[in-house]
């Protein structure tokens, strides 16, 4: 099973929407997928419309194992579901002394033979949970919204992602993901250009701002299944050809770059 930790410290920069049509696309092309929500806000289960318990806090809490909380979501999709009780699993992992880090690994451990990937949707922030879902990835897959503030965060979650990788030392930095990718905004080009400098080959080709994508969640559908013709559908179907070719195709190159207005350094 490879684990593949969709995470960024910075909130709403499509972290979420991500790891559930990430996960629906695997899941679709024949691979048989884990979405485990690390998140209290409890976004996955509301996205795919299934049941939001029993949840991942009954296993971070030794109440349950990770097979008594695992809920089928669609053909070879199958979600752990998170609500706001997460916050108290949080708590009792920070407070192990020495191995608090590996709590989610060990939770996991068990159905390493039942699935191909096991997709995390990380919370934003730093916390015990947040910490735990790096320390049992393989693979960081990292969405970064095109506007300055998500920008400026990119570096500081490297550093956090090189932190946790001194215990992990299976964890990689492997996908750097654009979002809200949106030609009319000024210096999208620009910004685009700044990450590619810095991250190379690990840029994906970028998520554009889509509605469809929003209104995906409320009609509880992937977007695959709400607009199978949409430009979300066709930019996470090219996300899904990456992670399953395990490389970056950036395709689409970036036009309108203005000037040089925005650091992003390391
Ligand atoms: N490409 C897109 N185009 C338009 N809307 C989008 C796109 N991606 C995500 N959204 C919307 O933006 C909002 C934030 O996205 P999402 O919840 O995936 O972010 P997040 O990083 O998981 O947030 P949080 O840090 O709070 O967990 C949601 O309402 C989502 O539907
Ligand atoms: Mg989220």
């Amino acid at each position: 099973m490879r684990i593949i930790a969709v995470a960024m410290t910075k909130g709403g920069v499509g972290k979420t929407t991500t790891a559930v049509n990430l996960s629906h696309g695997l899941a679709r092309r024949g691979h048989r997928v884990l979405l485990v929500d690390a998140d209290t806000q409890g976004q996955c289960a509301k996205a795919l419309g299934v049941a939001a318990e029993p949840t991942l806090t009954d296993v971070l809490l030794g109440e349950a194992t990770i097979l008594e909380v695992v809920n089928r979501a669609r053909e070879n999709l199958d979600l752990v579901a998170s609500d706001h009780h997460l916050t108290k699993a949080s708590l009792v992992i920070a407070r192990r002394e020495y191995d608090g880090h590996l709590a989610l690994a060990e939770a996991l451990a068990p159905v390493a033979d039942r699935y191909d990937f096991a997709i995390m949707d990380a919370a934003p922030g730093v916390d015990a949970v947040a910490v735990n879902v790096l320390g049992c990835a393989d693979d960081v897959l990292a969405p970064v919204a095109l506007n300055p503030a998500a920008l400026a965060g990119v570096f500081e979650f490297v550093r956090h992602v090189e932190r946790v990788a001194r215990h992990n030392r299976r964890l990689a930095l492997r996908w750097i993901l654009p979002t809200f990718h949106d030609l009319r905004v000024r210096q999208t080009g620009e910004m685009l250009e700044q990450l590619r400098t810095h991250f190379g080959g690990r840029m994906c080709t970028p998520i554009r701002v889509n509605i469809d994508l929003a209104e995906a969640f409320g009609w509880k559908r992937s977007i695959f299944e709400h607009a199978p013709q949409s430009r979300g559908a066709e930019d996470y179907g090219q996300l899904v050809n990456e992670v399953q070719a395990g490389s970056c195709v950036a395709q689409r190159e970036p036009e309108g770059s203005a000037e040089r207005e925005f650091a992003l350094e390391p």
